[in-house]
């Protein structure tokens, strides 16, 4: 080649300029922390208001300065975000982020390891490998389990679910598929399930009449003689089951399944135990729910969100699977462009065998860090204190003559607005209340006061609070009581006078 190229990338930035940028984002991002509590859960501006914030410009021709892009992008995401690091965020089932995550996030994209495979990331492989036996530890299922991070908990099942399907099927699905083996595959858990399964059954070319969907009982478990019921007679008619799902805690009401009578069942007939632990499961840390908890040492899998209640920033998904030879047999690849185990001495961990993705980023260290900052202790006391902080939420719910209480399990509370004289009055019904609660979180998810989502228990449409935020406290609880009766109180009064009459 005549000539050298002189390479000065444009998109590298100056030592110089990185550290200013760099020290003043810390700044800003430390006083955005500290003043957390004293801004609105969220602006409530709608998508409209922020597209306008944000500007419609075309894709830019030429560059702009880093240090003017930061202040532009943090002006946009800290003043126009939903805070979910808010004390008073308790919404579907997102925590607050550990503080020491988001510097970890910062230190992982420096580096930038590709986490699919050994020789890419050497130290992130063997710290992503520890992380995962950290957290078979931490929920008191043997260290010998193995697993892989993923994005979330949606991802978390689905690896599983195909491990499951690998370890069930006959040797020939991955030579022939589906299609050739002839008998439906089935597979069974609760009506409280996450819609992942149904997401499983369609993509993976099961259908969703694959599903049985086995009723709950009155407190919401599955009913596990349906499940017994249910199995047998799939038997009798030629299905072949193989796998079923228990839950723990589900993502409405955090209820925990009969997980030791599940596993006793798949035992009995060879099944597949999943355990979709995705937000309940770090609660198996504390020592008085041991009990709760009973049966997850049986689990051939159990999926478990450290971006739930492990309190990271998101994502951080996690895949355990008691026999990990069944991850690599379902996702394994050999292709001639990998090189990837060149020692054969000493055969490499090579992530990319364990699950879809083949280049993957460096998730596990914002979870390494935050087990390390607060150990295990640390997280018994915030996983604890959430509970406390649920079960209080519900105790004054029940005392206060305007709330039911309808449901409390793990660190998620139930409950409605139930207005004056309901009892009495023959103008209000259960429609006009699920209305009145419906409103109610919509205009609560509006105002940025608090932030609840919802949930259907039996027929009544309930705010539904998930603790799963370390800045939570007692008082939070109290004015969200005070909240949600006020709010209550006004809408009531505003959508009574609508009550058609009869
Ligand atoms: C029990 C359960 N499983 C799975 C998921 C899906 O997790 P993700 O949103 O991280 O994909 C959720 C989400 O709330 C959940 O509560």
């Amino acid at each position: 080649m005549s000539n050298t190229i002189q390479r000065i990338s444009p998109i590298e930035i100056s030592q110089d300029e990185f550290k200013k940028i760099g020290y003043q984002l810390i700044d800003t991002i430390a006083d955005f922390i500290e003043t957390i509590d004293r801004k609105p859960v969220t602006t409530g501006e709608t998508p409209t208001q922020i597209q306008e914030i944000l500007g419609n410009d075309s894709l830019p021709e030429h560059g702009t300065s880093a240090s003017e892009l930061f202040s532009k992008a943090t002006d946009l995401l800290l003043n126009h975000s939903l805070l979910n690091g808010h004390p008073k965020f308790f919404g579907y089932i997102t925590s607050s982020p550990t503080p020491i995550g988001a510097l970890a996030d910062l230190l992982a994209a420096a580096v930038n390891p590709n986490v699919g495979a050994n020789i890419l990331s050497p130290m992130a492989t063997a710290i992503e490998k520890q992380t995962v036996k950290w957290l078979a530890e931490f929920i008191g299922v043997s260290p010998s389990y193995g697993g892989i991070l993923v994005s979330g908990g949606n991802m978390a099942n689905l690896t599983a679910f195909l491990a499951a399907r690998t370890a069930k099927a006959p040797k020939s699905l991955k030579e022939s598929g589906l299609a050739n083996i002839h008998y439906e595959m089935v597979l069974y858990c609760s009506k409280g399930t996450h819609t992942w399964i149904e997401k499983a059954a369609v993509l993976f070319g099961h259908g969703l009449k694959a599903i049985r969907w086995i009723p709950t009982n009155a407190d919401n478990k599955m009913n596990t003689d349906i499940l017994s019921q249910t199995i047998r007679n799939d038997l009798t008619d030629g299905k072949k089951p193989f796998l079923v799902i228990g839950n723990a805690g589900d993502v409405s009401t955090g209820v925990v399944d009969n997980l030791s009578a599940i596993a006793s069942i798949c035992k009995a007939h060879d099944l597949w135990f999943h355990i979709d632990g995705a937000y309940g499961i770090p609660a198996a840390v504390i020592p008085q729910y041991k009990d709760l908890f009973g049966g997850i040492k049986e689990a051939d899998s159990i999926a478990l969100d450290p971006h739930k209640w492990l309190y990271a920033p998101l994502e951080a998904g996690c895949t355990l699977v008691k026999n990990p030879q069944h991850l690599v047999d379902t996702y394994s690849s050999h292709p001639v462009y990998y090189n990837f185990d060149n020692n054969d001495d000493e055969p490499s961990l090579n992530y990319y065998e364990y699950g879809f993705q083949n280049s993957r980023g460096f998730r596990s260290l914002k979870v390494w860090m935050a087990l390390q900052q607060v150990g295990k202790s640390g997280y018994i006391k915030m996983i604890g204190d959430d509970i406390a902080l649920s079960q209080m939420l519900f105790e004054e719910a029940k005392k206060h003559p305007e709330l039911e209480a309808v449901t409390q399990n793990l660190s998620i509370t139930t409950l409605r607005y139930v207005p004056p004289g309901y009892l009495q009055d023959e103008k209000m019904n259960e429609t006009y209340l699920n209305t009145l609660n419906e409103t109610l979180l919509n205009e609560l998810q509006g105002e940025g006061e608090v932030f609840l989502s919802n949930a259907v228990v039996g027929d009544k449409y309930c705010l539904r609070a998930c603790i799963v935020n370390f800045r939570t406290s007692q008082k939070d609880i109290e004015e969200i009581i005070e909240i949600i009766v006020r709010q209550g109180k006004q809408l009531h009064a505003k959508l009574y006078d609508k009550i058609p009459t009869k």
